[in-house]
Protein backbone atom coordinates (compact mmCIF):
# COMPACT_ATOMS: atom_id res chain seq x y z
CA UNK A 1 0.00 0.00 0.00
CA UNK A 2 2.56 2.57 -1.30
CA UNK A 3 4.60 3.82 1.67
CA UNK A 4 3.19 4.07 5.24
CA UNK A 5 2.65 7.66 6.70
CA UNK A 6 3.98 9.08 3.20
CA UNK A 7 2.41 11.38 -0.27
CA UNK A 8 2.53 7.58 -1.66
CA UNK A 9 0.68 5.94 1.22
CA UNK A 10 -2.33 3.85 -1.10
CA UNK A 11 -5.63 2.14 -0.19
CA UNK A 12 -8.02 0.13 -1.61
CA UNK A 13 -11.68 1.28 -2.03
CA UNK A 14 -14.77 -0.35 -3.86
CA UNK A 15 -17.68 1.37 -4.50
CA UNK A 16 -20.32 -2.09 -3.89
CA UNK A 17 -23.10 -2.55 -6.51
CA UNK A 18 -25.61 -0.38 -4.54
CA UNK A 19 -23.49 2.46 -4.98
CA UNK A 20 -23.25 2.02 -8.69
CA UNK A 21 -26.53 1.24 -9.04
CA UNK A 22 -27.55 4.42 -7.49
CA UNK A 23 -25.34 6.40 -9.51
CA UNK A 24 -22.78 7.50 -6.95
CA UNK A 25 -19.93 6.19 -8.68
CA UNK A 26 -19.20 10.37 -10.11
CA UNK A 27 -19.38 11.74 -6.39
CA UNK A 28 -17.92 9.27 -4.71
CA UNK A 29 -14.68 9.64 -7.49
CA UNK A 30 -15.07 13.23 -7.09
CA UNK A 31 -14.67 13.34 -2.99
CA UNK A 32 -11.65 11.81 -3.49
CA UNK A 33 -10.18 13.93 -6.39
CA UNK A 34 -11.50 17.21 -5.09
CA UNK A 35 -9.89 16.48 -1.34
CA UNK A 36 -6.35 16.03 -3.33
CA UNK A 37 -6.21 12.21 -3.93
CA UNK A 38 -4.85 10.50 -7.04
CA UNK A 39 -6.35 7.82 -8.95
CA UNK A 40 -3.87 5.07 -9.33
CA UNK A 41 -5.98 2.29 -10.43
CA UNK A 42 -9.91 1.54 -11.38
CA UNK A 43 -11.81 -1.54 -12.93
CA UNK A 44 -15.42 -1.84 -12.60
CA UNK A 45 -16.10 -5.73 -12.98
CA UNK A 46 -18.80 -8.44 -11.08
CA UNK A 47 -16.66 -10.16 -8.84
CA UNK A 48 -16.05 -14.18 -8.69
CA UNK A 49 -17.35 -15.65 -5.68
CA UNK A 50 -13.70 -16.88 -5.04
CA UNK A 51 -12.81 -13.23 -4.81
CA UNK A 52 -15.52 -12.32 -2.91
CA UNK A 53 -14.64 -14.59 -0.51
CA UNK A 54 -11.09 -13.88 -0.06
CA UNK A 55 -11.69 -10.34 -0.04
CA UNK A 56 -13.87 -10.95 3.41
CA UNK A 57 -12.11 -14.07 4.06
CA UNK A 58 -11.51 -12.84 7.91
CA UNK A 59 -15.54 -12.27 8.29
CA UNK A 60 -16.34 -16.07 6.95
CA UNK A 61 -17.39 -17.12 10.76
CA UNK A 62 -20.15 -14.07 10.33
CA UNK A 63 -24.04 -14.46 9.68
CA UNK A 64 -23.95 -11.85 7.40
CA UNK A 65 -20.98 -13.44 5.62
CA UNK A 66 -23.28 -15.46 3.12
CA UNK A 67 -25.63 -12.69 2.51
CA UNK A 68 -22.54 -9.95 1.93
CA UNK A 69 -20.89 -12.57 -0.94
CA UNK A 70 -23.83 -12.85 -2.42
CA UNK A 71 -24.49 -9.06 -2.55
CA UNK A 72 -21.40 -8.72 -4.06
CA UNK A 73 -21.27 -11.34 -6.39
CA UNK A 74 -25.10 -10.82 -7.80
CA UNK A 75 -24.29 -9.34 -10.78
CA UNK A 76 -26.91 -6.57 -10.32
CA UNK A 77 -24.59 -4.38 -11.18
CA UNK A 78 -20.85 -4.80 -11.05
CA UNK A 79 -18.40 -3.10 -8.36
CA UNK A 80 -15.83 -0.29 -9.46
CA UNK A 81 -12.47 -1.52 -7.37
CA UNK A 82 -10.29 1.15 -7.07
CA UNK A 83 -6.76 2.27 -5.53
CA UNK A 84 -6.46 6.05 -3.70
CA UNK A 85 -3.16 7.26 -3.45
CA UNK A 86 -1.89 10.08 -1.02
CA UNK A 87 -1.33 11.26 2.49
CA UNK A 88 -2.66 9.43 5.31
CA UNK A 89 -4.82 8.14 2.74
CA UNK A 90 -6.03 4.83 4.60
CA UNK A 91 -7.24 6.50 7.58
CA UNK A 92 -8.90 9.91 5.82
CA UNK A 93 -10.42 6.68 3.30
CA UNK A 94 -12.41 5.96 6.35
CA UNK A 95 -13.66 9.09 7.81
CA UNK A 96 -14.63 10.32 4.09
CA UNK A 97 -16.82 6.75 4.06
CA UNK A 98 -17.86 6.86 7.40
CA UNK A 99 -19.27 4.50 10.12
CA UNK A 100 -19.98 0.49 8.78
CA UNK A 101 -23.62 1.34 10.15
CA UNK A 102 -24.77 4.24 8.29
CA UNK A 103 -26.94 4.95 11.22
CA UNK A 104 -24.16 5.99 13.04
CA UNK A 105 -21.89 7.29 10.23
CA UNK A 106 -21.62 11.56 10.63
CA UNK A 107 -23.15 13.89 8.59
CA UNK A 108 -21.53 14.57 5.47
CA UNK A 109 -19.77 11.21 5.16
CA UNK A 110 -20.75 8.62 1.86
CA UNK A 111 -22.67 6.39 4.05
CA UNK A 112 -24.17 9.15 6.18
CA UNK A 113 -25.65 10.75 2.87
CA UNK A 114 -26.97 7.95 1.00
CA UNK A 115 -27.84 5.08 3.05
CA UNK A 116 -29.82 4.19 6.01
CA UNK A 117 -29.12 0.36 5.84
CA UNK A 118 -25.76 -1.67 6.59
CA UNK A 119 -26.21 -4.83 4.31
CA UNK A 120 -26.18 -1.97 1.57
CA UNK A 121 -23.30 0.63 3.10
CA UNK A 122 -22.60 2.06 -0.83
CA UNK A 123 -18.78 1.26 -0.40
CA UNK A 124 -15.67 -0.33 1.82
CA UNK A 125 -12.31 0.94 2.40
CA UNK A 126 -9.30 -0.94 3.90
CA UNK A 127 -8.78 -0.36 7.85
CA UNK A 128 -5.03 -0.41 7.91
CA UNK A 129 -2.02 -0.92 6.51
CA UNK A 130 -1.87 -4.49 6.07
CA UNK A 131 -5.42 -4.62 4.78
CA UNK A 132 -4.73 -2.17 2.11
CA UNK A 133 -1.81 -4.15 1.33
CA UNK A 134 -3.34 -7.57 1.11
CA UNK A 135 -6.77 -5.84 -0.53
CA UNK A 136 -4.52 -4.28 -3.61
CA UNK A 137 -2.64 -7.29 -4.31
CA UNK A 138 -5.51 -9.47 -4.29
CA UNK A 139 -7.90 -7.01 -6.60
CA UNK A 140 -5.16 -5.25 -8.61
CA UNK A 141 -2.19 -8.39 -8.44
CA UNK A 142 -1.08 -8.39 -12.14
CA UNK A 143 2.00 -6.14 -13.25
CA UNK A 144 1.55 -3.07 -14.24
CA UNK A 145 -2.20 -2.90 -12.88
CA UNK A 146 -1.36 0.39 -10.65
CA UNK A 147 -0.38 3.83 -12.15
CA UNK A 148 1.51 6.02 -10.21
CA UNK A 149 1.77 9.59 -12.02
CA UNK A 150 2.51 13.22 -10.72
CA UNK A 151 0.59 16.02 -12.16
CA UNK A 152 2.77 19.34 -12.97
CA UNK A 153 3.26 21.33 -9.87
CA UNK A 154 1.78 18.84 -7.19
CA UNK A 155 4.36 19.52 -4.87
CA UNK A 156 3.68 22.92 -4.83
CA UNK A 157 -0.46 22.34 -3.82
CA UNK A 158 0.41 18.61 -1.72
S1 LIG B 1 -15.82 -6.03 12.29
O1 LIG B 1 -16.37 -6.68 13.46
O2 LIG B 1 -15.30 -4.70 12.60
O3 LIG B 1 -14.86 -6.86 11.57
O4 LIG B 1 -17.03 -5.92 11.35
P1 LIG B 1 -17.59 -4.65 10.71
O5 LIG B 1 -16.52 -3.64 10.55
O6 LIG B 1 -18.80 -4.28 11.44
O7 LIG B 1 -17.99 -5.15 9.29
C1 LIG B 1 -17.08 -5.78 8.46
C2 LIG B 1 -17.68 -5.82 7.07
O8 LIG B 1 -18.91 -6.52 7.09
C3 LIG B 1 -19.95 -5.70 6.58
N1 LIG B 1 -21.16 -5.94 7.37
C4 LIG B 1 -22.31 -6.36 6.85
N2 LIG B 1 -22.66 -6.63 5.60
C5 LIG B 1 -23.92 -7.05 5.40
N3 LIG B 1 -24.82 -7.20 6.36
C6 LIG B 1 -24.52 -6.93 7.64
N4 LIG B 1 -25.43 -7.11 8.60
C7 LIG B 1 -23.20 -6.49 7.94
N5 LIG B 1 -22.54 -6.15 9.07
C8 LIG B 1 -21.29 -5.81 8.69
C9 LIG B 1 -19.45 -4.30 6.77
O9 LIG B 1 -20.04 -3.42 5.84
C10 LIG B 1 -17.98 -4.47 6.52
O10 LIG B 1 -17.75 -4.58 5.12
P2 LIG B 1 -17.00 -3.44 4.33
O11 LIG B 1 -17.11 -3.87 2.92
O12 LIG B 1 -15.62 -3.44 4.85
O13 LIG B 1 -17.74 -2.21 4.63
Amino acid sequence: AGKKGTSSERTFIMIKPDGVTRGLVGDIISRFEKRGYKLVAIKSLVPSRQLAEQHYADLSTRPFFKGLVNYITSGKAPVVAMVWEGKDVIRQGRIMIGATNPLDAAPGTIRNTYSISIGRNIIHGSDSFDTAEQEIGLWFGKPGELASWEPANWNWIM
